[in-house]
């Protein structure tokens, strides 16, 4: 079968400004395609530009050159306004710490996002905790539930509007082996059951290792 491809970034560089005859490169060239329904780890040392490249990716941060396709559109000539729209439809974030809102329970922090994306959708927001494992905790705020069930209520955030990609920086790393083992194979499972893409940084070797495809940042590029 045809893999479909879903995005496609070309030379995108990075540099972060440290003083004024200072500049930090921190991605000098990064060529990448990710084919619908791939779960990709992204590895590399620390200060290797992972974060850097996700928050890319995201949308969260231009680069200062390089394409980016995505579906066939290229989305650096958006707007910032249609740059917003297209990251609230179309991805979904997990990071290594939940990042959960503290004073609305856990149902309500899923709930959040379709708000923002103009269908709030109670339904489907109990459906995605059903399948996350946390309907007995729905109503409860995230100081009352463990590490690991926040961090499950934070994937259901994440997949609550159905994005076409899932970016996640770290997701097992603020959590211990059997909770981290839980996160790593409901990612799995999700991913069985609604075909979504992938991108984990990780700096967990075996679960690099379970995904269909490892990328490694090492000086910029793609090695
Ligand atoms: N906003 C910023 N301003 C200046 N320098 C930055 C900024 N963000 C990141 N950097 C620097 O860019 C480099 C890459 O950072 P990045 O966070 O992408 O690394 P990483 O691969 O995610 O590392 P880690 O595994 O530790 O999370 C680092 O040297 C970092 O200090
Ligand atoms: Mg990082």
């Amino acid at each position: 079968m045809e893999k479909e491809l879903l995005l496609e970034v070309s030379d995108i560089q990075k540099s972060y400004q440290i003083t004024k005859q200072n500049n930090l490169r921190v991605l000098k060239g990064v060529h990448l395609k990710i084919y619908a329904g791939e779960i990709v780890a992204i590895v590399g040392k620390s200060g290797a530009g992972k974060s850097t490249l996700l928050h890319i990716l995201g949308t969260l941060d231009r680069p200062d050159s390089g394409k980016y396709i995505f579906r066939g559109s290229d989305v650096f000539s958006y707007s910032d306004k249609q740059l917003a729209d297209f990251r609230s439809k179309k991805i979904g974030f997990i990071f290594q710490f939940h990042h959960l809102l503290p004073e609305f329970t856990a149902q309500e922090n899923v709930l959040i996002p379709t708000m923002i994306a103009g269908k709030k959708n109670v339904v489907e927001v109990n459906r995605i905790l059903e399948d996350v494992g946390i309907t007995d905790r729905a109503h409860h705020k995230p100081s009352e539930i463990s590490g690991g069930e926040a961090q499950r209520v934070a994937i259901a955030r994440a997949l609550v509007n159905s994005p076409d990609l899932i970016l996640a920086d770290e997701p097992t790393g603020n959590l211990d082996t059997e909770n981290a083992d839980a996160v790593i194979n409901l990612i799995f499972s999700l991913r069985e059951k609604y075909n979504q893409t992938y991108l984990i940084v990780t700096h967990n070797e075996e679960f690099a290792q379970r995904c269909d495809r490892i990328i490694k940042i090492s000086d910029g590029i793609i090695i």
